[in-house]
């Protein structure tokens, strides 16, 4: 898949600085997302990935640089944040499903309290949603009965279920087992294909190059390059990207 969404950019960053203290986190970060483009981000601990994500639905502020979502700047805070945070779905590591619910009710809190989406719609969508992520069996359970693959599903399920115009993926499968990983990895793909905009943070060369647009390779904070994940994996340019291939390669 190389062919580049055309349009106005779903996700514009521009400018965008962020300083943990002394520590500057994001430098001068410039980064157009197309309305179905997946860009895949990549690159060492600490370089800033995780923080990239977490800024781009404004669970961390920024300090210098403008986010929009859509064509509507992101606001620091209050009513319209909320609105435009609704808009961007976000899958972690850790699953976080609620554990005194279950997978069903997991799915559909949001739309409900949220939404404000009538009961039975709800149920009706996250039937669909769990079903598209094949785990419509597990609906009556409670997440510590299903394994951490389903569970991730569900997660992904759940994010699905707002109806995001994104969804920001930070390492869903690195807390699983090797077995469970392409299931996980598969609904995204698929997702993918349907057109979801989508940001994934992650090591899973194979699933930069099924489904990637771009990749993405930051450092220190920055981004360093951005080629199409064939060319990224194959002839990286910058020094600092073929250092970080060849230690990821060895493993
Ligand atoms: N809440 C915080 N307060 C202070 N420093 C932080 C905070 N969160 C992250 N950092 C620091 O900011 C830098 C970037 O962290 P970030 O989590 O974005 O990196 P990452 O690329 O996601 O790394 P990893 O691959 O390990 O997940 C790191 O040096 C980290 O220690
Ligand atoms: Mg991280």
């Amino acid at each position: 898949m190389t062919s580049r969404p055309n349009g106005e950019p779903l996700v514009r960053l521009s400018g965008v600085n962020k300083w943990f203290g002394e520590l500057h986190v994001l430098q001068d970060i410039d980064l157009d997302i197309a309305r179905g483009e997946v860009v895949v981000v990549i690159g060492p601990s600490g370089s800033g990935k995780s923080t990239l994500c977490r800024a781009i639905n404004r669970l961390e502020p920024i300090e210098k640089g403008e986010i929009s979502i859509d064509g509507e700047r992101l606001p620091d805070e209050g009513k319209d944040l909320a609105r435009l945070r609704a808009d961007v779905g976000m899958v972690f590591q850790s699953f976080n499903l609620f554990a005194h619910k279950t997978i069903l009710e997991n799915v559909t809190l949001g739309p409900v309290k949220v939404r404000k989406k009538p009961k039975a719609d709800a149920d009706k969508r996250a039937r669909e949603l769990l079903d598209r992520v094949g785990v419509s069996a597990q609906v009556d359970k409670y997440p510590a009965q299903l394994s951490g693959g389903q569970q991730q599903r569900v997660a992904i399920a759940r994010a699905l279920a707002m109806e995001p115009k994104v969804m920001l993926f930070d390492e869903p499968t690195s807390a699983l087992d090797p077995e469970m990983i392409n299931e996980v990895l598969d609904v995204m793909v698929g997702l993918a294909k349907d057109g979801m905009t989508m940001v994934v943070v992650t090591h899973e060369m194979g699933f930069a190059r099924r489904a990637a647009n771009r990749v993405v390779f930051m450092d220190e904070g920055r981004i360093v390059e951005t080629a199409e994940p064939e060319t990224f994996f194959t002839a990286p340019k910058s020094e600092r990207a073929k250092d970080f291939l060849s230690k990821i390669l060895t493993h």
